[in-house]
């Protein structure tokens, strides 16, 4: 497949490989995650819990160049041309899971995977959760600016609900997200323990009707990308243009063949590295 070029923006090419190895809950559906019940039952039977909603700011965003509602603007155009490949991928897969991965630190993985969830919930009748799973360095509160309460590292050390820790962010739509609060050591030991892949599947269940976008640390440099993508149904690998070492894409592409790869995306930061710890 060609590679699809976005003149305007530094996200130069979405080029969505052949591999073929697969939306917000409405607000019943979240107060059915609430409850053991099933969300067509729960809807009629439980109360309706709100998601703690956050103000952002829009200036703040641009400057992190996060797509403002609706994923318009000048960088909006590729990712929504992701959204729709990536979308398309998805349905024929029967999937709502997908994990983005990369080979090292400052891929623009982080990056992507908010506009690319900010895209989907453009789509009126889809939802898109994001989930930080970057435990080593959780950033996708610190990028939106927001304070969480609660985060996944909670879900996952103490059993919390993943819904005390959702935020729902002022003015954009059907957009969920799953923060991280705070840094964690044991973070593969965390993914890999049972609690990890039940919680990833009771949120896949409960939460069917949206794509939950998970945020990883590099392949290469920790093992945390590689015990939890085994659980997710897709992954999308995104490759930094003049970053990504070919040698490093190949290994990474092979510690990761259980894992149904739906597409690669060429990301064209040029901003200087940083220690990834
Ligand atoms: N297409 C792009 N255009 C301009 N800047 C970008 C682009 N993609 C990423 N960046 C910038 O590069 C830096 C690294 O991006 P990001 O944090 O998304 O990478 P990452 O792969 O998640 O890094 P890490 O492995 O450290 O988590 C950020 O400052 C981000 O704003
Ligand atoms: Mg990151």
């Amino acid at each position: 497949m060609k590679p699809i070029v976005f003149p305007r923006s530094k996200l130069v090419s979405a080029d969505l490989l052949t591999q073929e190895s697969q939306r917000a809950a409405t607000d019943q559906d979240e107060a059915a995650a609430e409850g053991s019940l099933p969300a067509e039952h729960a809807a009629a039977e439980l109360p309706r819990t709100l998601t703690r909603e956050v103000e952002v700011d829009p200036l703040r965003l641009e400057s992190e160049r996060i797509l403002p509602p609706g994923a318009t603007g000048m960088h909006g155009g590729p990712y929504k041309m992701l959204r729709t490949q990536v979308l398309q991928r998805l349905d024929k897969l029967g999937a709502n899971t997908i994990a983005v991965l990369g080979t090292t630190a400052d891929t623009g993985k982080t990056l992507t995977a908010i506009n690319l969830s900010i895209a989907i919930a453009a789509e009126h009748e889809r939802h898109a959760l994001l989930v930080d799973l970057d435990l080593r360095k959780p950033s996708i509160h610190r990028r939106l600016g927001v304070e969480p309460l609660a985060g996944i590292d909670d879900c996952l050390r103490r059993g919390r609900s993943p819904r005390d820790a959702m935020l729902r962010l002022g003015g954009y739509e059907r957009l969920t997200v799953l923060p991280a609060r705070e840094r964690c050591l044991d973070s593969s030991e965390l993914l890999a323990q049972r609690r990890s892949e039940e919680l990833l599947t009771e949120m896949r269940e409960r939460y069917r009707d949206r794509v939950l976008v998970f945020d990883l640390p590099p392949v290469l440099q920790a093992d945390d990308a590689l015990v939890f993508a085994r659980h997710v149904q897709a992954a999308l690998v995104v490759v930094s243009e003049g970053r990504t070492r070919r040698d490093d894409l190949r290994r990474a592409v092979e510690l990761l063949r259980d894992v149904p790869i739906i597409g690669t995306v060429l990301n064209g930061t040029r901003e200087p590295a940083e220690n990834y710890y």
